[in-house]
């Protein structure tokens, strides 16, 4: 373990205005937002797509580190340059998902465990190898009837702590990522009680594991009413909730928080972003950024539709998501 690499790749995502953009949507996950918007689901579309990704021109500017699938990290451009390769050129730092997806948790189906630890340690060196300098694994943490369980947010908390354990090992830095979905009709204070029980356990389970925290970032949700809830909460008032949430439970230490946007629009995720940056700035120990995937990927999807011809305004419409979410990020973002 070399802590001064892992602290410099840390430092380096979350320094400046920049933020992260998640492509690393997974096989099912990517082929049904193709599906929505009529794209053909085949691996040479999934190709052409995160081409266009990592090939949109002034991307670096905004964004300092992009998440892959598995498939991705192999894949090249038409002129056979390395996805991995045009995004260092791009001033990019590349990632690589290694997280296996969620099943159903035994003994309480209607949560979710995320797969994945076995032979990490292996898959992770490999990663290395193809030039990954970090990794991401996500567990999800429902809201509902009694639900949460302790045994859950417990058994996701551990195999966040494992998995960063192994990543930081191998000098890869881990982001942890424990979503509180927004599926339901919860308030906005349920999801700032789940939110707050889940980080507390993660870090209790870091610091078991011995993670050492400047190598390491925090991707959580936003605190934030659930989709069916008839009390949908202001700009402020979310802003106000995740910061106050999130002060209360991350240590200083940790290299920086980069939230997943979880369905909200690309515009309610940025507006978000911004009010928490314009309020409070100075109370915020650490960096606090983005790390979206829908809200920044989600209107560049639907206009680029397949098509060759729709490459550029594809593209532009990336670049252009990218720097709103860079402006919040400084707290310059206006509607
Ligand atoms: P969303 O921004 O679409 O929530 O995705 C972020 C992510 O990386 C989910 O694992």
């Amino acid at each position: 373990m070399n802590l001064e690499e892992l602290k410099h790749t840390a430092t380096v995502l979350m320094a400046g205005e920049r933020g992260l953009i998640a492509m690393d949507e997974s096989l099912p996950t990517c082929n049904k937002r193709f599906e929505k918007v009529g794209i053909p689901q085949t691996e040479e579309y999934r190709r052409l797509y995160r081409q266009l990704i990592v090939t949109t021109p002034g991307l670096g500017e905004y964004i300092s580190g992009a998440i892959l699938f598995d498939e991705t990290i192999y894949q090249s451009t038409d002129d056979k340059v390395l996805f991995v390769d045009v995004l260092k050129h791009q001033n990019i730092i590349p990632g690589i998902k290694v997280d296996e997806g969620t099943i159903d948790m035994p003994g309480s189906p209607e949560e979710k465990i995320t797969n994945g630890l076995d032979g990490l340690d292996l898959r992770l060196n490999n990663y290395y190898g193809l030039g990954a300098r970090f990794a991401k694994w996500r567990a999800v943490i429902t809201i509902g009837k009694g639900l949460p369980t302790p045994a859950n947010i417990k058994a996701n908390a551990e195999s966040l702590a494992k998995y960063a354990r192994l990543c930081q090992d191998d000098d890869i830095v881990p982001i942890v990522e424990p979503e509180v979905l927004m599926d339901g009709d919860h308030t906005i204070e349920r999801c700032y009680e789940v939110t707050q029980q889940a980080i507390k356990e993660l870090f209790e389970q870091l610091n078991a594991h011995d993670v050492y925290l400047p190598g390491l970032i925090l991707k959580p949700n936003m605190v934030i009413a659930g989709k069916d809830c008839t009390i949908q909460n202001s700009t402020d008032e979310v802003a106000a909730a995740t910061v106050n949430c999130l002060l209360s439970v991350v240590p200083k230490e940790v290299a920086g928080v980069a939230f997943l946007s979880g369905g909200q629009s690309p515009q309610e995720a940025t507006a978000h972003l911004q009010a928490m940056h314009a309020k409070f700035e100075s109370k915020l120990p650490w960096p606090l950024t983005f790390s979206f995937s829908r809200a920044l990927q989600q209107p560049t999807l639907e206009l680029w539709k397949g098509k060759e011809e729709n490459v550029k305004a594809a593209q532009d419409m990336l670049y252009f998501r990218a720097s709103m979410d860079s402006a919040a990020r400084a707290g310059q973002y206006s509607v």
